[in-house]
């Protein structure tokens, strides 16, 4: 198969990518977004909702909103295992931070969980730094990171 085959395409979603979206939040989280709430996302955000697609297949995706204190808030990002550590993350949340900024936003921020550190790695990798501690910021108990990045 040739390179052009595998390459990597990040495009903005459409409501038929719904079901991979939704395999695709399955197969990365504990806890995933259940696909009610994810159809809300891609409704409702699908200006800043992107997925990344290699030979057809959703492989990850990301999706953001505009706060209405002007900061652009990274929802989710997830790709899928076989996938990770090609730099398909990093596409996707570039894709995403230069709509905040073609938006006249000036910062982006997002919340992750403590015990995540390969997606606080991955933040870190983009510039991202830890600003605060959210104590049991998730409904199970969890303490969050907040994470900024100025645009
Ligand atoms: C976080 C996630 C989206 C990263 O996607 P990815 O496509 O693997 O990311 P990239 O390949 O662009 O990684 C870029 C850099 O981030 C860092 N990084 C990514 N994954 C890492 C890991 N598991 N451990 C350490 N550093 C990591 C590295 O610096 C990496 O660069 P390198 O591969 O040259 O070392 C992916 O791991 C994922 O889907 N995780 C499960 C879902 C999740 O936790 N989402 C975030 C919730 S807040």
């Amino acid at each position: 198969m040739s390179m052009e085959q595998n390459a990597v395409i990040i495009r903005r979603a459409v409501p038929s990518d719904f079901s991979q979206i939704v395999k695709v939040e399955l197969s990365s989280f504990e806890r995933p977004y259940p696909p009610r709430l994810i159809s809300l996302l891609l409704h409702l955000h699908h200006d800043m909702f992107y997925v990344a697609s290699v030979n057809e297949e959703v492989v990850g995706y990301v999706v953001g909103a505009k706060r209405s204190d002007g900061c652009g808030h990274i929802i989710s990002i997830a790709v899928k295992s076989k996938f990770r550590r090609r730099g398909i993350g990093s596409k996707l949340m570039i894709t995403l931070l230069n709509a905040f900024k073609r938006k006249g936003l000036k910062r982006a921020l997002l919340e992750v969980a403590v015990s995540n550190e390969e997606a606080v790695a991955f933040y870190k990798s983009l510039g991202f730094k830890i600003t605060n501690l959210l104590r049991n910021y998730y409904p199970w108990g969890e303490d969050a990171y907040l994470m900024v990045k100025e645009l």
